[in-house]
């Protein structure tokens, strides 16, 4: 039998597009339009560099840190994706992989399992909020996310509904019935390992999102959930906070691009922002959310934690990240190959490599802490913070 462990990130990805029916893998590929930011989030990282010392380096690196007055042993942290269908554990493997490694998971509002579910194996649990239904229905939400003893809120606001793909969008089903299921077949029957998982489960991806569940009404179906998102006027400063005056826990805003943003949002009274492009699904030719934490970070990063997300594949990235004024990362499809590779041994895999290479990293460094890390432990080219890539292929085969 294969060994289930792998060794780095491009692997477990590889491992992924093997084993998911190829529209769940697509779905998440995702990135928008051209998928130029998609790219960008990663290249970027190669254009920074290190000169590592050899002597005098520190026999033990703390790799621990604080977010938002929480505890991680390492800088690195579960983002909130949507994605059902990866594995039948879902972010329950997630949380406890998480767990197992002392770190935090934000739970996305169209996550597969409840916030219930997941606060009760990973006390470490803030909720994601996507700004969608009336006041009321917001406030019921989170109302639920606080009983229920997540650890915060996380509000995504950068999302920029533009959804083109120039290699083509998975065809996403609204519900699993036998139609579907029999359109879906031929895909499915060249995956027997996760049909095998799903059946070994004794169920199907059942698409609905159960955390925007409103008291009263069934769980919506992943499109009802999306179409009341769409249709919700956009938040402006003035509701955000009236959110932050109905919420005295730990809040965060996710999305941040722009040094004016990022005071405004302080100015509302966030414990804390994570710099993100959604990963590439903003609009695109958006640059490098690490492209955009220096000025962010110099600007208000002694008033609110700033994190960030996108683009994070090695442990290298995170020290990358963490010197230029990231308080911690947040991984995205990351730990979702790690996810459909090997479910929760897999995501503890993919945290293992960051604490690997992000102990690799102090080492080399010769650093004894990550709070350590500054800008002046990077070789950074001239113009990094405005460059977008140079132009490349599509990121996917059709
Ligand atoms: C398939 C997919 C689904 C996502 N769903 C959500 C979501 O429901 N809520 C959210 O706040 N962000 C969501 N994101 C964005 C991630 O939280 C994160 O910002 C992004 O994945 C970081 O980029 P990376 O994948 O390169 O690490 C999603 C991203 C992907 C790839």
């Amino acid at each position: 039998m294969r060994n289930a462990w792998f060794e780095t990130v491009a692997e477990a990805q590889r491992r992924a597009k093997k084993s998911l029916p190829p529209s769940v893998y697509m779905a998440l590929v995702a990135g928008s339009e051209r998928g130029k930011t998609l790219e960008d989030n990663i290249d970027a990282y190669s254009e920074l560099g290190f000169a590592p010392h050899v002597a005098n380096l520190a026999p033990k690196r703390d790799l621990a840190t604080t977010v938002m007055g929480l505890h991680l042993d390492l800088p690195v942290m579960i983002s909130p994706t949507g994605v059902q269908a990866v594995h039948p554990d879902g972010e329950l493997a997630v949380a406890r992989a998480a767990a197992a490694r002392g770190t935090a998971i934000g739970l996305s509002s169209f996550g597969s399992k409840t916030i219930e579910q997941v606060v009760a194996v990973n006390p470490k649990t803030f909720f994601q909020l996507y700004w969608s239904g009336t006041r009321d229905q917001i406030l019921a939400r989170v109302e639920r996310a606080r009983a229920a003893g997540a650890a915060g809120i996380i509000v995504t606001l950068d999302w920029s509904f533009s959804q083109g793909r120039d290699w083509g969008s998975p065809n996403i089903p609204e519900h699993l019935d036998l139609r579907t299921m029999v359109r879906f077949a031929p895909e499915v029957l060249r995956r027997p390992r996760w049909a095998a998982q799903w059946a070994r489960s004794g169920a199907l991806p059942d698409l609905t999102t159960p955390n925007m569940q409103l008291p009263g009404q069934p769980a919506p179906t992943f499109f009802g959930a999306y179409s009341e998102w769409m249709s919700t006027p956009l938040p402006t400063w003035d509701d955000l906070a009236w959110l932050r005056s109905h919420y005295a826990g730990p809040l965060m805003l996710k999305g941040i691009m722009r040094l004016d943003d990022a005071l405004q949002a302080v100015d509302v009274g966030f414990d804390a922002i994570s710099v993100s492009n959604h990963g590439g699904n903003k609009i695109d030719a958006t640059k490098a959310s690490v492209r955009a934490i220096p000025v962010i970070a110099e600007a208000v990063g002694s008033q609110v934690d700033v994190l960030l997300d996108g683009g994070v594949r090695r442990g290298s990235d995170v020290v990358k990240a963490v010197a230029l004024g990231a308080k911690a990362v947040l991984l995205g499809r990351a730990y979702l190959w790690g996810l459909a590779a090997n479910g929760q041994a897999g995501v503890e895999n993919v945290l293992d490599i960051m604490r690997s290479g992000i102990d690799s990293g102090l080492l080399g460094l010769g650093k004894s802490s990550v709070l350590d890390l500054t800008k002046d432990d990077l070789l950074i080219p001239d113009g990094f913070e405005r460059r977008l890539g140079v132009p490349a292929e599509l990121p996917v085969d059709p």
